[in-house]
């Protein structure tokens, strides 16, 4: 599977870019799969400024930076969205992203890890949510991570500590995957018929 792993935040010192450097090693290691790591900082996109709704304009002419970013969505076949959670939602920023999304996503898998002080629950709920209207396939597992600095290093390795618990992040992010890899073949094949 191509799977396209999104940071979801852009403040300096963002925890977000260790959690997602987790899950793009984490995927790598799974057979067939290549993963792209895509950072919203490299999209610095204005908020939605457009007259009308994406889905109904066929003349949209969207600005150099949000075509980058809506081809570097279509590129994937797989997703996991990497969120904290703001206000018992997402960043504003990641929201926004999104709101240009329109077909990129549909009928692909794609799902949620989070992170925040209580590990981004509400944000996960949130977040599905956006995803579904965007025609995604949102897939039933996720992974909700409380005190991330604490786990993960700036590299993105989990502690030997945490690594070691059987039924912990390392384990959840794997169910994870392989649950998303499963689905991604699927509607690759269903997709291409
Ligand atoms: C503006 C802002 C709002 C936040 N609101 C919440 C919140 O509502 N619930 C929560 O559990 N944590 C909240 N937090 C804590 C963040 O989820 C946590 O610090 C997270 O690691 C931030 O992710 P980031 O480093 O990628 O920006 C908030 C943090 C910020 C900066």
């Amino acid at each position: 599977m191509k799977l396209i792993v999104v940071i979801g935040s852009t403040r300096p010192g963002r925890v977000s870019e260790r959690v997602a450097k987790w899950v793009a090693k984490e995927a790598a290691n799974l057979p067939g799969t290549k993963v792209d790591l895509v950072d919203l900082k490299d999209y610095p996109m204005p908020l939605f400024d457009e007259p009308k709704s994406p889905r109904y304009n066929p003349e949209r002419k969207p600005s150099v930076v949000v075509q980058k970013w809506m081809d570097k969505i279509a590129e994937g076949e797989a997703y996991v969205f990497v969120t904290p959670e703001y206000n018992h939602s997402i960043p504003g920023v990641l929201k926004n992203a999104l709101d240009y999304i329109t077909v990129e996503l549909t009928k692909k898998p794609a799902t949620v890890v989070s992170q925040g002080s209580v590990g981004g629950a509400r944000a996960i709920v949130h977040l599905k949510e956006v995803l579904s209207e965007s025609g995604a396939a949102i897939t039933p597992r996720q992974v909700a991570l409380s005190a991330a600095a604490e786990k993960l290093n700036e590299e993105g390795e989990l502690s030997e500590e945490v690594k070691a618990q059987p039924y912990g992040p390392a384990a959840a992010l794997h169910s994870l995957l392989e649950e998303l890899r499963w689905y991604s073949d699927a509607l690759s094949a269903a997709r291409a018929k």
